[in-house]
Parts: structure tokens; C-alpha cells; sequence
């Protein structure tokens, strides 16, 4: 597999904070990367150092080959990398229709285009039955299925999610995860940040572990939930202990 996103030496400091140090790593057509760590880990901040949010301190993001650091967020979303934010960002007075729309206008010429991206979109992501409802009245999983949907509306080659399992109950859990496995057979990759191990494990090709800011390991799932230095500084013994058992 051919890869299309390079991380490489990516440093990122905030003050004398070193919230990123020195992290590489690749992502293939057609897979899916976890990036997971504790708390202040430094994984939102990689994020917006790939999206062109924050301009890494050093380091460099390349595309297809292409040299992408520093390039403004909206450069970045119309070569083909979209992002969630780890705070939903659903426009409140507008339907859901029209929060997809705002996505699909990336690269629709008109508003009839915008509206047949979003219906095609929408009906991916189980919201076409409340395309009218305003954005300030949905419930928490529908606002996560709304800011994926936006960023589904533009096209993406590489979706990124910012814990958007957060929150949700076992079968939303289960029905994002499902929504990741087709978006990737359908020819996309996806760079995943998330807490929730047991919705990571299962979907992950490759699993990139940060603590304090550095790459402590990369791996397969299977490898990640036995190495000692994860267990120690992230998943603790209570999940090695349980998927030892299954
Ligand atoms: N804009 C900022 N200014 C100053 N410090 C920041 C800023 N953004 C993040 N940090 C610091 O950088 C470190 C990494 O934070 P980051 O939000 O990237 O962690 P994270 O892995 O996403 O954590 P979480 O799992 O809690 O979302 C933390 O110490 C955080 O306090
Ligand atoms: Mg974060």
C-alpha cells in the first residue's frame, strides 16, 4: 500500500511546553491509524499541526509527496484532509442539511450539487430522516454524526476524528465504528483519536501510541495491548488484563 500522509520529526512547542517532540509516522491509502495517550498526550495538537491550525516548531507534513506544512486549514481541507474538532462545532441555527451543505461547498459549483452531496452523505451517516431540525436541538450523537457528515461533504481522502466516540453509548459506539470500516472500504484512510480501547482495537490496521508529547510505539493492536511501556503509561494493567482473558 501506497502511503499519502508523512509525519515527519514533528515538533510543536507551546512556551517552553513541548506538547509534540520529534513524531513520525505514516499513514497508508486505505487504512486506518489510532493515535492514542493519556490526557495533554499531545494528540489534539498533532492534529492541528497536520490541518495547518498550528505551524509546527519543526518538523515536516507531507501529502502524496507533496510538502504541506504550514499550509492554511483550508488549503489542507481542499487537497483532501478534513478533521473533526474534539469539541463538536455544529452550527446551531442552521438544519442538519445545511451544516453538511456548508461542507459539500468545498468543491460544489451551485447550491443544487451542495444539497445531492449532502442527501448522498446524509443517508451514509443516519441523519436523513432529521435533515430539518436545527443543529442546536440534536442530541450529542447526532451532532458527532453531523460534524463527521460535514467533513464527509468535502471529500476527503483522510478523515480525522477527534474522539468522536466520546460520550456515546455501546451501540453508537458500535454504529461509528461501522461507519469507519465502510468509509475505509469505500477508499478512504482515517487518522482516529480516541480513548475508547475496545472501539479502537477492533477497526485499527495500525496504532500510534504518544506520552508526554513523544512516540513511545507503533504497532498492530495485537502488539500494542502487550507492550509494557504502553501498558505502563496508558492502558494500565485493567485492559491487558481483560483482552489476556477473551
Ligand atoms: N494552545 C495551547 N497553548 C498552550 N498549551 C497548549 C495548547 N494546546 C495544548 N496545550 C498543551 O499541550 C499539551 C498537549 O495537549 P493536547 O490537547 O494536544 O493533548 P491531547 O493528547 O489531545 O489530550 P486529551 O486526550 O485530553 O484531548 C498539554 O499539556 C496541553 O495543556
Ligand atoms: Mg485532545
Amino acid at each position: 500500500m501506497k502511503q499519502i500522509l508523512n509525519i515527519d520529526n514533528i515538533t510543536m512547542k507551546f512556551g517552553s511546553l513541548i506538547a509534540n517532540e520529534d513524531v513520525s509516522f505514516a499513514i497508508h491509502e486505505n487504512e486506518i491509524v489510532s493515535l492514542i495517550g493519556p490526557n495533554g498526550a499531545g494528540k489534539t495538537t498533532l492534529f492541528n499541526c497536520i490541518t495547518g491550525f498550528y505551524k509546527p516548531y519543526s518538523g515536516k507534513v507531507s501529502y502524496r509527496d507533496k510538502d504541506i506544512t504550514g499550509y492554511a486549514p483550508y488549503e489542507i481541507c481542499r487537497i483532501g484532509i478534513t478533521r473533526t474538532f474534539q469539541i463538536v462545532q455544529t452550527l446551531k441555527e442552521m438544519t442538519v442539511e445545511e451544516n453538511v451543505m456548508t461542507g459539500a461547498f468545498l468543491h460544489a459549483k451551485g447550491r443544487k450539487e451542495a444539497q445531492s452531496i449532502a442527501e448522498e452523505i446524509m443517508e451514509m451517516t443516519d441523519l436523513t430522516k432529521k435533515r430539518h431540525v436545527v443543529g442546536g436541538s440534536l442530541t450529542i450523537v447526532d451532532k458527532k454524526r453531523v460534524e463527521i457528515a460535514r467533513a464527509l461533504a468535502t471529500r476527503p481522502q483522510i478523515l480525522m476524528l477527534d474522539e468522536c466516540m466520546a460520550g456515546l453509548n455501546q451501540t453508537e459506539i458500535k454504529d461509528v465504528m461501522n461507519l469507519c470500516l465502510r468509509l475505509k472500504e469505500n477508499g478512504l484512510s482515517l487518522l482516529v483519536v480516541e480513548h475508547i480501547m475496545e472501539a479502537i482495537m477492533p477497526i485499527s490496521d495500525n496504532i500510534v501510541v504518544l506520552n508526554a508529547g513523544r512516540k513511545i510505539a507503533e504497532g498492530i493492536p495485537s502488539d500494542i495491548v502487550n507492550n509494557d511501556e504502553v501498558i505502563k503509561a496508558y492502558l494500565g494493567d485493567k485492559y491487558h488484563a481483560k483482552s489476556q482473558k477473551s
